[in-house]
């Protein structure tokens, strides 16, 4: 493995959070992590937009501006428009986000996403100024096929604009079978899916050695360590397990 990567431990609140309960965790978070905040990682929480921009403003309150960042979820590709429902990557970043994660399998399959809207997104992303985590992953028969190496090669081949830097771009490695499941491949299975994705990277892209290869899919605080231990994995897409500080707080301290 090359030179060590700056960990990026990220949360993934999904459609879960309400103003009250959930400023009430991430004060908790903030409190944990300006106490003994890991050294190695940037850690990000992912709300849902309604919280972006209170979630910003109690980090500042809190003095913890710095030591978490906050993301989106989605955005759409069009800075303004006729596009009702939809957020651009600017509303995101006037919300005070700072990364947006984008073509999650839940909005590919939920919203019909293909690598084409999702590389849209990716450049919308960029122009905003936020850095997009890039999500890519097989379901459970792509994988029984023989097929995940050809499915995550061909998600990250499309979707992944000539705007994407190891500054403003991370991949998010999320086999779908293991999204909420309790399931996750093994170690070997893991490596061989980020060296793939690492060397589809470097064939086009001169920063692929930079980039931040993250893994997610029932990331836990049991787990956390043996995942972040594995080469060429860089840190840690969480979903259920980021909605408390209870248990985000050791996968964010296992990653620094
Ligand atoms: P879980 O950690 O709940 O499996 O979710 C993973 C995920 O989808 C993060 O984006």
């Amino acid at each position: 493995m090359a030179g060590r990567r700056r960990r990026l431990i990220a949360g993934n609140w999904k459609m879960n959070g309400l103003f009250g309960p959930g400023r009430a965790e991430l004060g908790k978070l903030a409190r944990k992590l300006l106490a003994a905040p890991p050294r190695g990682a940037d850690i990000v929480i992912c709300p849902p937009a309604t919280l972006l921009r209170p979630f910003s403003d109690l980090l500042r309150e809190l003095g913890a501006a710095r030591r978490i960042a906050l993301g989106g979820q989605d955005c759409h590709g069009a800075e303004s428009g006729a596009h009702t429902g939809d957020l651009s990557a600017e509303m995101l970043r006037d919300a005070g986000a700072r990364y947006v994660i984008l073509g999650h399998s839940e909005r590919r399959a939920d919203h019909g996403e293909s690598d084409a809207s999702v590389r849209d997104k990716v450049v919308a992303a960029h122009r905003a100024g936020l850095t997009a985590i890039l999500c890519v992953g097989e379901t459970a028969a792509e994988r029984e096929a023989g097929q995940a190496l050809a499915v995550v090669r061909r998600q990250i081949l499309g979707s992944l604009p000539e705007s994407a830097e190891a500054a403003n771009t991370a991949i998010a490695y999320e086999p779908v079978w293991a999204i909420g499941s309790g399931k996750t491949p093994t170690g070997p299975e893991i490596v061989e899916v980020h060296a793939a994705l690492r060397a589809t990277l470097a064939a086009r892209w001169q920063e692929a050695e930079k980039v931040r290869i993250l893994y997610g899919g029932s990331v836990k605080p049991g787990n956390a360590a043996a995942l972040l231990g594995l080469a060429e994995v860089d840190g840690a897409l969480v979903g259920g397990a980021s909605l408390t500080a209870a248990e985000f707080w050791p996968i964010a301290g296992a990653g620094g």
